[in-house]
């Protein structure tokens, strides 16, 4: 693969720092975000352009202040530190650091002086702050560029070593300016050239498989999501036959859905997709089950099974294709995660199929670059702009136990949700939104006759990551459409609710 220009990102701690990896990718600059104990040997073996060094919760003088290797402050690599990484940076180069009594919180009025940070911006501008620590003096070679009413250092630099500091959040799209502000750190301090594409991206990567791969034999699961489709679109154009796709239908997906996976991937793509019906024993195994965690863990192991089963049919293969992506990477590997539901989605194929080796084509990039890779594959963007569909799919969105009446009534509700979204143009502001099938029934009125029938849940939630969410404000008339079109379209339904509670306390899905 052809050598990219690379920021990284040292992370410590705080809540903006993906998001500042993204914002330099969309920059067209490639970056690692890396734990704030990265060594420095590794970074120069990364060598680096420049070093983004991000916000945390810590104080630089407790005990347990977490500091990057000191020697990477001597590598002469450009450096621009952010809340906390401007405290650092300040207080590794010479200056001081001060805890001021209260936190400094939200939109406030700044003046830049002029400096290559803030060229071609209004040098009276508004930023987001968030600290309560600040940088209360400069080492030698460095001035203050930045001023606000109550932070006299609210950004400073040594245009020479090319080290710059701002203690607020250029990341977040309150801070006027931001991304010009991360652009000009890029392009005027770390020479960027902007060679991170997705269009270089798709090149590169098919050169590499095709060159790894060659004549082998690989395997992909595909889920009909996002990561799994484009993995295996991506995989299809480096070694086209030699590419077997197995979609499992577990008689728990979307209206269509199954339909549609073949149509698009074997039908119109000419992939080898083999699908296998296994909703009769997924059904089966659910009979009369009504814990969730119990139905999520039956779920995960017959898709085990049934790949068991498959792996022994197709024998042994060289290559195991995982839609793995940079979040699951990052999050993983900075052990972070607490257990509130055992998601799943097709990872139980390593441990049942005889295989040399994985592969995992997507894991540099974010979600929103997945779908751009989708785009340059030429994937519609009903298939690339998809909402998260979970593993355990309708099961969990049926509360109680699951039977394929109920589903199939779902099925139909659901669709119904989202062709109204869709048809006022709301799908693509709405993270996720689908309809659930409450456990209860109810008493109606249907003609003159009385119903006891049940109550459909719409879910409509807004979000950036799905660890936090907020329910969507959809607008009065759709939810009044959605509801009519469901309880007069779909038997089996007199009552339409819409779920408005934010993740916490609840959470996106029901079960
Ligand atoms: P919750 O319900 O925990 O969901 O707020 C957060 C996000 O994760 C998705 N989700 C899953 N995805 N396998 C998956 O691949 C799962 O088992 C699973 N459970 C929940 C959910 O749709 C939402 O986007």
């Amino acid at each position: 693969m052809d050598k990219h220009q690379t920021i990284v990102v040292l992370d410590f701690g705080g809540q903006y720092n993906q998001l500042i990896a993204r914002r330099v990718r969309d920059l067209g600059v490639y970056t690692e975000l890396l734990p704030y104990s990265t060594s420095v040997e590794k970074m120069k073996e990364i060598n680096p352009i420049g070093i983004i060094l991000t916000g945390g919760p810590n104080s630089v003088f407790t005990k347990d202040a977490l500091v990057c290797d000191k020697e990477i402050f001597n590598l002469g690599i450009p450096m621009l530190g952010i809340c906390y990484g401007a405290q650092l940076l300040a207080f590794q180069t010479g200056g001081d650091v001060a805890s001021a009594t209260t936190k400094e919180y939200g939109k406030c009025e700044i003046e830049y002086s002029d400096c290559p940070l803030f060229e071609g911006i209004n040098k009276t501008n508004i930023c987001w702050m968030s600290h309560t620590d600040y940088v209360s003096k400069l080492g030698k070679g460095f001035e203050i560029v930045g001023k606000t009413a109550t932070c006299p250092i609210a950004a400073y630099g040594n245009t020479e070593r090319k080290l710059y500091g701002v203690q607020f959040h250029p990341e977040v799209v309150h801070t006027q300016n931001g991304t010009e502000i991360l652009k000009n750190f890029l392009y005027r301090v770390c020479g960027a050239k902007g060679d991170w594409t997705m269009k270089g991206f798709v090149k590169n990567q098919i050169n590499a498989l095709k060159a790894k791969i060659g004549n082998k034999k690989v395997l992909c699961a595909m889920s009909g999501g996002v990561d799994s489709a484009v993995a295996a679109t991506l995989l299809y154009r480096a070694v086209g036959e030699n590419l077997t796709c197995v979609f499992v239908d577990h008689g728990l997906l979307r209206k269509y859905e199954a339909e549609q996976v073949m149509k698009v991937f074997r039908d119109e793509q000419g992939m080898n997709v083999i699908k296998i019906d296994a909703e009769k024993r997924f059904l089966s195994r659910l009979e009369g089950v009504t814990e969730p965690e119990k139905k999520r863990k039956i779920i995960g192991e017959e898709f085990i099974r049934v790949f068991e089963e498959f792996g022994k049919t197709i024998g042994k293969v060289d290559y195991l294709v995982q839609g793995t992506i940079y979040p699951d990477v990052v999050e993983s590997g900075f052990g972070k995660a607490a257990l509130i539901k055992s998601h799943h989605n097709v990872g139980g194929l390593p441990s049942v199929i005889d295989f040399k080796e994985i592969i995992e084509p997507l894991r540099d990039l974010f979600k929103d670059e997945v779908r751009k890779v989708g785009t340059e594959l030429g994937l519609d963007e009903e298939i690339v702009m998809r909402q998260p569909f979970p593993g355990p799919g309708l099961a969990i969105r049926i509360i109680g136990n699951v039977t394929k009446e109920k589903l199939d009534l779902l099925r139909d509700a659901d669709y119904i949700m989202r062709e109204e979204i869709a048809k006022n143009g709301l799908n693509r502001e709405i993270w996720q939104y689908f309809a659930a099938l409450t456990n209860m029934q109810s008493v109606g009125v249907m003609g003159d006759m009385r119903t006891y029938d049940y109550a459909v849940a719409l879910r409509a939630v807004t979000s950036v990551d799905a660890m936090t969410a907020d329910f969507a404000r959809i607008p009065y008339d759709v939810l009044s459409r959605i509801s009519n079109r469901i309880v007069n379209e779909v038997k089996g339904v007199n009552r339409v609710l819409y779920d408005i509670t934010s993740k916490p306390p609840a959470t996106i899905e029901m079960e």
